[in-house]
């Protein structure tokens, strides 16, 4: 009896000491286990007579279930220490200041693409659109370059086939437009458009804006009037040089193209005119009743003297340290 009240009190000793928890298993092994001081004990009940076994049997029970206990409360106590070490370990402290999240920004030509149609659509003009992949017709044949003319050559043309191109400029719009719709017309349409070109101000593939306006009244006054009025709009600036420079194109008469100071000289930003009337008429406009002007702008042009950016081509390149500078 004496022998079991040690052993209960060296356990509960000894699981007090304990601050780890897979220690305590093996202390516990040491009074319940296979070779345990209890275990050896209960093995000899045997030995004893058949008036003190219960007796004794009952002892060891009740300094068994002593231990157990005494055991069970001691990992409740391990388990919560570990974790509340554990918590204050991987506590988080809100105060500090956040990461930041990278994000992207529009691409230079894409918010200068925006701009041109916001101001346009100021001036009430609507948006169109015409495919990219279009045919050699509309492309040119509709805006009086029939097969031959030599401003065909003007155009360094991708061909898809001998019938379709990617088409090299906005203007074969005007010509989709003005068949399913009637005047007084008033649109601008913009996109890509692709030539075999490149070099420090021309790119393969590059964004236009065309500009239409048809109605019974319609002068060149108009659209030097429209298009400087955009462009100082554009620019933010009223002493704005922009010059027009008579020029040719088959589908308008007269033609003109408009540069801009740049670089201590000039930057051809688009090519404009009066619509050509073998165009109206192609699209069964009545040319002696209805006049109108079209124009065409280069967009990444434009950019460039936007942002003071002198390559065209480092619109293109895709480089993080260029682009990050436009968000
Ligand atoms: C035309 O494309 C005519 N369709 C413009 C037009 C429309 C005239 C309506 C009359 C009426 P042009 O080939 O000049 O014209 O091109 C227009 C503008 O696109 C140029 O002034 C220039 O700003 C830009 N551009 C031309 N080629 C390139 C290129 N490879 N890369 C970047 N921009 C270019």
């Amino acid at each position: 009896m004496e022998e079991l009240q040690q052993i209960l009190d060296q356990a509960l000793r000894q699981f007090a000491e304990i601050s780890d928890e897979d220690e305590l298993e093996q202390v516990k092994a040491r009074f319940l286990g296979k070779e345990g001081s209890l275990t050896a004990l209960l093995k000899g009940l045997g030995k004893l007579s058949a008036e003190q076994r219960p007796v004794a049997g009952a002892r060891i029970n009740q300094v068994k279930q002593g231990i157990e206990a005494a055991l069970q409360q001691r990992r409740e106590v391990l388990r919560k220490n570990r974790l509340a070490s554990q918590l204050a370990e991987e506590s988080l402290d809100v105060t500090l200041p956040g990461r930041g999240m990278g994000t992207g920004g529009l691409h230079p030509v894409t918010r200068t693409l925006q701009r041109i149609e916001q101001l346009f659509h100021s001036l009430g003009f609507a948006s169109a659109s015409g495919p990219e992949i279009e045919s050699d017709f509309y492309n040119f044949t509709a805006l009086n370059i029939p097969e031959n003319h030599p401003a065909r050559a003007m155009h360094d043309t991708f061909y898809i086939d001998p019938q379709h191109v990617l088409r090299t400029h906005t203007s074969p719009v005007q010509v989709r437009y003005m068949e399913s719709n009637h005047p007084p017309l008033k649109i601008i349409s913009s996109g890509r458009v692709y030539r075999y070109d490149s070099d420090a101000t021309h790119s393969p593939m590059f964004h236009q804006v065309e500009g239409l306006w048809v109605d019974e009244e319609i002068s060149f006054a108009n659209l030097k009037g429209v298009v400087q009025d955009f462009l100082k709009r554009f620019f933010e600036r009223d002493d704005l040089r922009v010059r027009f420079r008579p020029s040719f194109f088959p589908f308008t008469e007269p033609s003109a193209e408009m540069d801009m100071s740049w670089s201590g000289g000039w930057l051809e930003i688009g090519g404009c005119g009066m619509v050509h009337p073998n165009v109206l008429n192609h699209v069964d406009i009545d040319s002696e009743k209805y006049l109108g002007f079209a124009f065409g702008l280069g967009v990444e042009r434009l950019a460039m003297l936007r942002y003071g950016v002198n390559d065209l081509r480092l619109f293109y390149e895709s480089d993080l340290r260029f682009l990050k500078q436009f968000k």
